[in-house]
């Protein structure tokens, strides 16, 4: 990747002129079936163009999950910056939204006029909240179909979109059908160092240009970053599929571990993250996280190894482990053996017996197969 942007050509790409940047935006618009595509710094500002694109109107309403990265970790750049309006709804634990609610909240405004506008239904793909779940086919043509019921458009945050794509062994565009507009992030499992894309049908893209320069996102010889993600895009297939091997790797030790401290469902691991609950009241998530990054004599006298593993306390109790393209199988590996040793330390400094194997979830695996056999 550092070869392939250090022999970039470059030109300048507020003039239009980069050949390394138009060439990714033709390549990326072909995979998403989109028919065209604008590479941007961030993901951020992909998904607060998308939303400007849609909603030009004053009063225009999206809808948005509740979790939804746009609603919660972009503060709130919609309402701060375009003055648009969010209507939030519950996520589901697959990350899916209710669709019922989704179409009885749509309706409750329809033609009002003491309502916002419904514009724009924003979805997430893979949902990180949830832990990366991919969103069903069948779901996105149902929200496909609710949409053009109201007229609304759909805009899919797809900064991990390619882990959807890889998971369900289909091409981008399949997903992609559904929706008016994605964004797409390379700077995550893609492996590059920043970049991002926007992309949907000819006039949407001309519209995101022009509110790209707005927002500062005009670049020059951005074909450098633009070679790092078109390697991520080449190589991706294989990336994404081993950090999700691992990913199942990781949650399948967890599971075996059977800790009554921490425990994971195997059967929601889709992608590159792994939600691990932290199960009792007196260890929270940061202080398991602590005890994971940190690299303590017992765990050399005890295991032979120093490890550490940067982990993300995600709710009151659980955290995340995502997988990229840097960690292998035998980090993997490490990082459960340290799991395991961490759980077993909190639980003798407790003062508790050992645990059984089996205590945590009983014998029968939530995937339906034999823990022991596979
Ligand atoms: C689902 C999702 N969308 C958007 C973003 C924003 O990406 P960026 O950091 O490139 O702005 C993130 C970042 O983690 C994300 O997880």
């Amino acid at each position: 990747m550092r070869q392939a942007m250090a022999q970039a050509e470059v030109g300048d790409d507020d003039y239009g002129e980069d050949p390394t940047v138009n060439e990714l935006q033709r390549l990326a618009a072909q995979l998403l079936g989109m028919e065209e595509a604008l590479f941007v710094p961030t993901s951020t500002m992909a998904n607060l163009i998308a939303v400007m694109c849609h909603c030009q109107r004053r009063g225009a309403q999206l809808l948005v999950g509740r979790e939804a990265h746009l609603h919660v970790f972009e503060q709130g750049g919609v309402a701060q910056v375009a003055g648009v309006h969010s209507q939030v709804l519950q996520d589901l634990p697959d990350g899916t939204l209710d669709l019922d609610e989704l179409e009885s909240t749509v309706r409750a405004g329809y033609g009002s006029r003491y309502h916002p506008r419904s514009v724009l239904i924003c979805l997430e793909n893979t949902h990180s909240s949830a832990g990366g779940r991919v969103l069903p086919l069948a779901y996105l043509r149902e929200v496909r179909l609710l949409a053009d019921r109201y007229k609304l458009r759909i805009h899919m945050d797809g900064a991990r979109l390619m882990n959807a794509a890889v998971a369900q062994g289909v091409a981008p565009a399949q997903i992609t059908q559904h929706c008016d507009s994605i964004s797409l992030c390379f700077s995550k499992g893609l492996g590059a160092p920043a970049g991002a894309l926007v992309a949907g049908c000819r006039e949407f893209v001309a519209e995101a240009w022009r509110i790209r320069k707005l927002l500062g996102g005009g670049m020059r010889q951005a074909g450098v970053l633009a070679a790092a993600a078109r390697v991520g895009l080449e190589r991706m297939e294989e990336t994404l599929q081993r950090d999700h091997s691992n990913a199942h790797r990781f949650a399948q030790g967890v599971w075996e571990l059977g800790s009554p401290i921490c425990s994971v469902n195997p059967s929601a691991v889709e992608t590159n993250m792994v939600l691990v609950r932290v199960a009792v009241p007196w260890l929270s998530p940061e202080k398991l996280c602590e005890h994971m990054q940190a690299v303590s004599e017992e765990e050399v006298a005890e295991t032979g190894q120093a490890v550490s593993v940067r982990l993300f306390p995600w709710t009151a109790r659980s955290l995340r482990a995502v997988w990229h393209c840097d960690v292998s199988a035998q980090d993997t590996q490490l990082a459960a053996n340290k799991l395991k040793f961490v759980a077993e330390q909190c639980w003798r400094e407790r003062g508790a017996a050992p645990a059984r194997p089996d205590a945590a979830h009983g014998s029968k695996h939530p995937c339906g197969c034999s823990a022991a056999a596979s």
